[in-house]
């Protein structure tokens, strides 16, 4: 299959052509040296990504996922070929570019979590909208929305120390889909957490990505996870061995079933007895925040401007998304 372009419709290029193509790789090579050995990562890879797609790269440990996720989202640079995300050839970009592009445009999940030690789970979710020059207040808002979207609304204060592997990836995800990025890149988002979880984080990233219709690259050794996806590819030693269209399990449009209400005992200890929430930025009673170095939380919201809220799905307009 490599060598030629692929849609995982079965039939090559869309036949309404790239506007519904979001990511195009062309002979995509990668080469590690390491002294004088010469690792191929990555042979020729063609393929195209069309807008909305939930994409599964599988494969054993080595086979080159991590490299192709790292080539696609502008975290490596490729040795041969080009990357295509949307109109824009990221393999020409500077690296400022490139981190300016990525903070725009791109979300990611990592296997583990990659959440800022000394902030909040709000500080976290919040981080990546100063980047897209949101306002403080705006920034706090749109993160307890998106805390509230994955179940943690009691969690937004707490530190990702005091938070399960389960919970940590779930501020993970809200950081991720915040800004309403058009592509998220994920690598082994399950790989440290039990069955369980992995369903509920499979479910939401599914469910935020239907419902934004953005387009999300899971890259796994796990073939369970390949069970959520539209689209599989399967890579053996740098290389496409199978593109396959797939009926994912689970919708994402379906009832309410996905956000787990968080009722764990060590959370509920934590938590107000009334189930107040915080959103008024408000400290916790008995909640320790000594040693908080990080971003401070605003006392009150400004006022909401049209087409700013980040994660409001009501103002959200279709001109904010970068093409
Ligand atoms: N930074 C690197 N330097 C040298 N070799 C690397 C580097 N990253 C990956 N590799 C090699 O490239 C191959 C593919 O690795 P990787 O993409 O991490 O595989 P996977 O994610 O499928 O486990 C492996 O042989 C690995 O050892
Ligand atoms: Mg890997």
């Amino acid at each position: 299959m490599h060598g030629r372009e692929n849609t995982g419709e079965g039939r090559g290029r869309s036949p309404l052509g790239d506007p519904k193509t979001i990511i195009r790789v062309e002979h995509l090579r990668k080469v590690y040296r390491v002294g004088d050995e010469k690792v191929v990562a990555l042979r020729d890879i063609c393929l195209e990504v069309l807008q909305g797609q939930i994409v599964c790269v599988v494969g054993t440990s080595g086979s080159g996922k991590s490299t192709l996720l790292n080539q696609l989202a502008g975290l490596e640079k490729p040795t041969r070929g080009s990357v295509y995300i949307g109109k824009t050839n990221i393999s020409k970009l500077s690296e400022n570019q490139l981190a300016l592009f990525r903070q725009r445009s791109l979300g990611f999940v990592f296997q583990s979590y990659n959440l800022m030690p000394t902030m909040t789970a709000a500080e976290n979710v919040a981080l990546p909208l100063i980047f897209k020059g949101v306002s403080r207040g705006r920034r706090h808002k749109a993160a307890l929305k998106m805390l509230a979207a994955v179940g943690l609304k009691k969690r937004a204060y707490h530190k990702p120390t005091q938070m399960s592997g389960g919970q940590q990836q779930r501020v993970g995800i809200a950081r991720a889909f915040v800004t309403k990025p058009k592509v998220i890149f994920a690598d082994e988002p399950t790989g440290n957490l039990d069955t369980k979880t992995t369903i509920e984080i499979m479910k939401m990233m599914v469910r935020f990505a239907r419902k934004y219709k953005e387009t999300l690259i899971i890259v796994t050794h796990d073939p369970e996870i390949a069970e959520y996806a539209d689209r599989v590819i399967t890579l053996i030693d740098g290389e496409i061995t199978d593109d396959k269209v797939h009926t994912p399990i689970y919708s994402g449009i379906e009832g309410e079933d996905a956000v787990p209400e968080d009722g764990t005992p060590q959370a509920e200890e934590n938590s107000p007895p009334d189930g107040n929430t915080l959103e008024d930025g408000k400290q916790m009673p008995g909640e320790d925040r000594q040693g908080d170095k990080g971003l401070p939380i605003p006392e009150q919201d400004v006022p909401e401007q049209e087409g700013q809220s980040a994660a409001s799905e009501e103002t959200q307009s279709e001109g904010e998304r970068t093409e």
